[in-house]
């Protein structure tokens, strides 16, 4: 093990998710390249002391775990559904309480889902900004994945995994590349 931790937020409750199967291929990949531990989360498991916590102390248990782990991570892939163009209400307010330091200069892959490709640059627009108030490095390939680009939850388009290995690249401005052989293949 590299002794790096990257963590993942899908910014959905469905389940299944398309964006929970996006940040978890991404993780798994970017795992295999650079050695991470890596742990993955959707917001079903920050669980529903989300919804009325105006402040990080009044989180229960189970919340704070995982905002604890993503603000400790050496890693970031955040995922969002795309809703009215935008990301969630749900998901800003997880993000909502973390503190403004707490990601500066954390690498961080950005992504998203959406039914159509009309949002596609929702990525750019509203998560790039959200992460640049924190002072984080998102990496420069942001990745928006759109319903025909899943079979039954799962990554069935090419372009789209060749995009993922384009940002899993960029991680080797942070992190040394343990499976170089993998790296050639993507
Ligand atoms: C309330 C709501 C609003 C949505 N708004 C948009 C939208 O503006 N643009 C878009 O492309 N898809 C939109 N969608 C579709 C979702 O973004 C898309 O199905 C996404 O992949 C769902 O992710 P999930 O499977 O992880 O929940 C919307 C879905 C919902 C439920």
């Amino acid at each position: 093990m590299s002794g790096f931790k990257l963590v993942g937020i899908a910014g959905s409750f469905n389940r299944p998710s398309k964006t929970l199967a996006l940040v978890r291929h991404v993780a798994e990949r970017a795992s295999d390249r650079y050695d991470f531990t890596s742990k993955t989360y959707d917001l079903n498991d920050v669980g529903p002391s989300l919804g009325s916590s105006l402040w990080r102390k009044d989180l229960d248990e189970q919340a704070r775990r995982v905002l604890d782990d993503i603000v400790h991570a050496d890693a970031l892939i955040i995922g969002s559904p795309t809703y009215k163009g935008s990301y969630p209400g749900h998901f800003k307010h997880l993000i909502d309480l973390i503190d403004p330091h707490e990601l500066r200069a954390k690498p961080i892959i950005i992504t998203a889902t959406g039914g159509g490709d009309r949002h596609a640059l929702m990525v750019e627009h509203q998560l790039r900004p959200l992460f640049g108030f924190f002072m984080a490095y998102t990496l420069p390939t942001a990745v928006y994945a759109s319903d025909r680009d899943f079979t039954d939850y799962a990554i069935s388009s090419d372009a789209l995994s060749s995009r993922i290995g384009e940002v899993v690249g960029e991680l080797a401005a942070f992190f040394p590349e343990v499976k170089p052989a993998l790296a050639a293949a993507e």
